[in-house]
């Protein structure tokens, strides 16, 4: 039978077993939060939706998250965590653990919030890796059924003419509808009342109820509606028509050049997640948006998958840094101020 150790010796046994037991747990946090990103993924991803259930945002993560989920075999399930133009749920994803379970879809609002909210509280660059491009949206002015004018022109000047009490719906500072709606009153030269939401589903439902006039907002929110007669369409904000609305003018058609704008999307995690996991993600992505369920889901509502060279993260870190110049630039000089 062994000799029992001395009571000091046992003692620094026990301590080093503790020791030993903190390291393996430390080692398995730093390699991004306890995920082995060479098993990754082994349970469901959380994917996070900046604006309410139900809007284009949410349309376009249900779109791809089915085929991503088919290539990555777990489950994604979409949460949608809304508020201040999308910022809240970009804040919430900014802070996850870094490993792979938690995902952000956003759009181009992640390139407008830094000139938009001085105390915001992530750094879209520093607090993120893109994982690649999406798609790009297009956007179309549409109002209430019953309101007066018919076409864009008569839009324009009726606008003009009644700014005082014509209401724009927008889904908070920042969000792409917001973006639209402020090219479009200064083109216009009249400030509207804006009537925020958390997102453009909720505004779309109260566009179709008559409680709030007009907005600007993506066709993979407005192409039903447009096509069901429940709202009227006055423009497209692409430089030519779209084939799913193919009698709807573009603004420039309409003399108001200024108002272009499509709403790239982009899939992001928090900045320190390993890149064995991000190079898996940006492989389901591409998987997704060759899927032909894909590719027909987003022709109906007007947009389409981007190239596989834009879904990479370099090509989405390049553009998530341009637009977050122009868009300041824009921004600064009071155009979207
Ligand atoms: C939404 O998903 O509700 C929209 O993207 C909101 C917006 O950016 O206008």
């Amino acid at each position: 039978m062994t000799p029992a150790a001395p009571r000091r010796h046992r003692k620094a046994a026990a301590y080093l077993g503790a020791l030993a037991g903190l390291s393996l747990a430390l080692a398995a946090c730093s390699s991004g939060g306890g995920s082995d990103p060479a098993a990754y993924p082994e349970d469901d991803i959380e994917v996070i939706v900046p604006f309410s259930a139900g809007g284009p945002t949410d349309t376009v993560t249900r779109m791809v998250a089915e085929p991503m989920a088919e290539e990555l075999g777990v489950q994604l399930v979409v949460q949608n965590v809304d508020g201040a133009g999308g910022t809240v749920g970009a804040g919430q994803a900014a802070t996850a653990e870094p490993d792979g379970y938690t995902v952000l879809m956003h759009h181009i609002g992640m390139s407008t919030a830094p000139a938009l909210y001085a105390d915001l509280a992530y750094d879209p660059v520093a607090d993120f890796k893109p994982i690649g491009l999406v798609t790009e949206v297009p956007m179309t002015i549409i109002a209430r059924a019953d309101f007066e004018p018919d076409t864009f022109e008569e839009f324009v000047t009726f606008v003009q003419e009644n700014a005082d009490t014509v209401t724009m719906a927008h889904a908070g500072e920042g969000s792409a509808s917001n973006l639209c709606g402020l090219l479009l009153t200064d083109a216009l030269g009249v400030d509207l009342t804006a009537v925020p939401y958390d997102g453009t589903g909720p505004a779309m439902a109260e566009i179709v109820g008559g409680q709030v006039d007009f907005m600007c907002d993506q066709t993979t929110n407005t192409t039903g509606q447009i096509t069901a007669g429940e709202v009227k369409a006055y423009a497209v904000t692409t430089p030519e028509r779209i084939e799913a609305l193919p009698d709807l003018p573009t603004t420039t058609e309409g003399g108001q050049p200024d108002i272009q704008v499509s709403v790239w999307h982009g899939l992001y995690v928090p900045a320190e997640t390993p890149d064995e996991i991000v190079a898996k993600l940006t492989g389901a992505l591409q998987v997704a948006l060759a899927d032909q369920g894909v590719v027909d889901q987003m022709a109906d509502l007007g947009t389409a998958p981007v190239s596989a060279d834009q879904a990479t993260p370099e090509a989405h870190a390049a553009l998530l840094e341009e637009q977050i110049a122009t868009w300041g630039g824009i921004i600064a000089d009071g155009q979207g101020g």
